[in-house]
C-alpha cells in the first residue's frame, strides 16, 4: 500500500545522506592481512575472477545485493545499477518486493531486464511476507521480474527497531524449508547487516538452501536506519542496538568453516572496496556484495558516477590477487593471511 512506498522513499533519504554506518561499527575487515608477494610472476591480466553463480557465468566475484523498488526513483536506481552490473558482469538484486505484491502498479520499478538481459538477476522478499503470500506467490515474484533467483531477507534487527514493524518470529525455519524445496539452488537466504552466523547457517543448510549471504555488521546498519525514523523510546533502544549483529568477517570466517565448500557464501555488510572484497574472498566468500557504495554514487552522479566508484573497486581487487601472487580466487584463498585482534576472539567462540 502507500504506507509501504512511503517509507521506502524515506528510507532511500536516509540512506542517501543521513548517519546510517555507525563510525563505531566495524566488520573487523581491518584484523584480515593479506601477505604480500615482491615477485608475483604474473600479469594483471592474467587475474581471472570469473564466477558460477545462479547457473550463470560472472566475470567477477561481486553482487550488488538488493536495495529498492517500489516507487519512480526507486526504478531509475534499479535500472542504473543493473546496467552497471550488465556491463561489467556482475550479479544484482533487487531490492523486497513487497510493494509489488500489495501493488501490481509498481512492478515496473523493479523491471530491469530490458536494460541488463543477460545479468545474473536476484528477487527478494522479506521470510515474514514469504509465509503469507506461499511458494506460489514468492514464484510469481521471481518470474515477474524474469530473475534468476529470489533472495529472503532476514531483518529481526530492523524489525524489533521499527514502531510498525514485526514483532514474532515464530515459523521461519519451516519456510525457508518449504521455499528451499520448491526454489533449489535459485534460493538465496541473507540478512541486512547483522549477520548470519554458524548455527543459523548450519541449520538453513541443513533445509536445502545453497546461497547464503551473511550480511555482516559494519556497512549500513539498518538498527540505525529505523532509530533515525523511529522517536521516544523506540529511538533510545534503536541507539542501543545500533551496533548490534555479527561483523561481517566472523560471520563469513565462521560460516564457511560451518557449511562445506559446496554451499555459495556472499559477503555483504561493509564491504567497501577492492581490498576489502578480495580480504573476504580469502576468508571463505564466493562472491563480495555491496549495496550502499554503489547505491550513494548513484545518486550523487548517477551511472557515470557508480561506474567510476565500481572500477576502483575491480581495480582494487585485481591489484589484491596479483600482490598476493593469485591468479584465481581459489589460488588467493590457499595464501597464508594473518588475523589479528578482536577478530580472533570473534573466531575461537564461534
Ligand atoms: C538495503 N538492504 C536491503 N536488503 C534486502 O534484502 N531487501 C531490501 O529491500 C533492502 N533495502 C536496502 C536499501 C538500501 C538503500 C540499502 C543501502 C540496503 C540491505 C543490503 O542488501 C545489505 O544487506 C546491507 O545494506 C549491507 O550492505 P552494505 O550496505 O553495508 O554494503
Amino acid at each position: 500500500d502507500e504506507t509501504t512506498a512511503r517509507r521506502k522513499d524515506a528510507h532511500l533519504d536516509l540512506c542517501a545522506t543521513g548517519d546510517v554506518e555507525p563510525a563505531q561499527n566495524s566488520t573487523l575487515l581491518e584484523h584480515v592481512h593479506l601477505i604480500h608477494c615482491a615477485m608475483p610472476e604474473m600479469a594483471v591480466e592474467d587475474v581471472d575472477l570469473s564466477t558460477p553463480f545462479l547457473g550463470k557465468r560472472l566475470q567477477a566475484p561481486l553482487l550488488v545485493t538488493g536495495m529498492t523498488g517500489g516507487t519512480d526513483r526507486a526504478g531509475v536506481v534499479n535500472r542504473d545499477l543493473a546496467l552497471l552490473a550488465e556491463r561489467h558482469g556482475l550479479a544484482f538484486g533487487v531490492g523486497s518486493q513487497r510493494a509489488m505484491s500489495e501493488d501490481s502498479a509498481r512492478a515496473a520499478s523493479y523491471a530491469v531486464r530490458d536494460v541488463a538481459p543477460t545479468v545474473a538477476l536476484l528477487g527478494n522478499i522479506g521470510l515474514y511476507q514469504a509465509i503469507g503470500l506461499g511458494v506460489d506467490g514468492v514464484r510469481r515474484l521471481m518470474d515477474a521480474i524474469g530473475a534468476d533467483g529470489m533472495a529472503l531477507h532476514l531483518n529481526a534487527g530492523q524489525e524489533l527497531t521499527q514502531p510498525e514493524g514485526d514483532r514474532d518470529f515464530r515459523g521461519g525455519y519451516r519456510v525457508v524449508e518449504e521455499l528451499s524445496r520448491a526454489f533449489g539452488d535459485r534460493l538465496l537466504v541473507k540478512e541486512t547487516g547483522c549477520g548470519i552466523g554458524p548455527d543459523v547457517a548450519r541449520r538453513l543448510v541443513e533445509l536445502g538452501v545453497r546461497n547464503v549471504d551473511v550480511s555482516g555488521l559494519g556497512g549500513t546498519s539498518w538498527v540505525r536506519v529505523e532509530q533515525l525514523r523511529a522517536a521516544g523510546p523506540q529511538a533510545q533502544v534503536g541507539a542501543e542496538f545500533s551496533g548490534w549483529g555479527i561483523p561481517t568477517a566472523a560471520a563469513i570466517a565462521s560460516v564457511r568453516k560451518a557449511v562445506g565448500p559446496e554451499v555459495r557464501l556472499v559477503a555483504s555488510g561493509g564491504v567497501r572496496g577492492g581490498l576489502e572484497s578480495a580480504k573476504v574472498l580469502a576468508l571463505g566468500a564466493d562472491l563480495a556484495g555491496m549495496a550502499l557504495p554503489l547505491f550513494r554514487a548513484q545518486q550523487q552522479g548517477g551511472l557515470p558516477a557508480a561506474e567510476e566508484a565500481l572500477k576502483v573497486i575491480l581495480t582494487g581487487l585485481r591489484q589484491a590477487l596479483v600482490l598476493t601472487g593469485s591468479r584465481s580466487v581459489a589460488q588467493l584463498r590457499q595464501r597464508p593471511r594473518v588475523l589479528t585482534g578482536a577478530l580472533k576472539d570473534w573466531l575461537a567462540a564461534l
